[in-house]
């Protein structure tokens, strides 16, 4: 088989045929991949049959894996192992959610704009999302381009932005959907990190802005100011310019830089369709602040 790499748009997104992903790859293959990731920051491999072992496997070729949020929660039965994160809209004998069910509360933060993991100290490289099932409208994952939002900020505004670094912390996405339901233990294993606003993208060396509804100030400045700061970046960044929405298909994989890119989930008729997705995380190396060489303001 031959590698084939379709850009979905001119420089983001990317779909992927001719690899099968439930074998080893061939010699040179995860190059390509790579390259691929590197340039488009969004990869869609068809018509992928995979088993969970399967997607782990492949997903640990570009580094080690995330342990899911959801092993800390209180609500914790999963039905999945604890390097799958939990995206489905399903309970731990894969039926719907109820309309009340703390689950799904928690899950509608990821209809905002975010990066994974960027509420932990080392965010994430990567994520894997795979599909078992979709509802037949709705439920669409859309991928912001952080990069060319950044190109496209005036010199003014990128001057301004060098060096800041935001805290992120789960709780305050999930304060942003009316959900603040956590337990005095659960807010402890997630104390807020600090992440910079721009970043360098290791694998292409282009400037980026590394935003998520998870950031809610900027460190050293007056609250409000930072606040009003984040959002007006991330209206800017998610102009439709910068954004490829991703129609799942069943057998879908889906992959993404994180580091340069955000993505939010679609709404759909989550009471009456099933939408079974589960995400592998490929952790990052070190932190950003470390990565940027910032200095913390004390
Ligand atoms: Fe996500």
């Amino acid at each position: 088989m031959t590698v084939v790499v379709s850009p979905l748009t001119p420089g983001f997104g990317a779909e992927i045929a001719g690899i099968d992903l439930r074998r080893p790859l061939d010699e040179g293959y995860f190059e390509i991949i790579e390259d691929a990731l590197n340039r488009f920051s969004v990869l869609v491999f068809v018509e992928q049959a995979l088993t969970d072992q399967q997607q782990i496997d492949f997903s640990k070729l570009f580094g080690p894996l995330e342990t899911s949020v959801t092993a800390i929660r209180r609500d914790t039965k999963s039905r999945l192992r604890p390097d799958l994160a939990e995206v489905s809209n399903l309970d731990e004998d894969s039926e719907i959610l109820g309309a009340d069910d703390r689950r799904r509360m928690y899950n509608l933060g990821n209809q905002l704009w975010h990066t994974d993991s960027s509420f932990k100290k080392v965010p994430a490289r990567a994520s894997l999302l795979y599909a078992r099932a979709v509802p037949p409208y709705g439920g669409c994952t859309e991928f912001a381009d952080m990069r060319a939002a950044y190109d496209a900020l005036t010199d003014d505004v990128k001057r301004k932005l060098e060096g800041l670094v935001a805290e992120h912390s789960i709780f305050c996405s999930r304060a942003k959907t009316g959900f603040t339901d956590f337990s005095k233990e659960e807010r402890e294993q997630l104390p807020p990190v600090p992440q910079v606003v721009v970043r360098t993208h290791p694998g292409s060396k282009r400037r980026t802005l590394y935003l998520a509804s998870h950031a809610d100030h900027i460190i050293g400045w007056p609250l409000e100011e930072g606040r009003k700061l984040l959002a007006a970046l991330i209206t800017h960044s998610t102009q439709r310019q910068f954004v490829y929405t991703h129609r799942w298909r069943v057998n879908d994989l889906v992959m993404w830089d994180d580091r340069c890119t955000m993505h939010r989930g679609r709404p759909f008729d989550d009471l009456k369709y099933k939408r079974d997705v589960q995400r592998s995380t490929v952790s990052d190396e070190i932190t950003t602040v470390e990565r940027e060489g910032v200095r913390l303001v004390a």
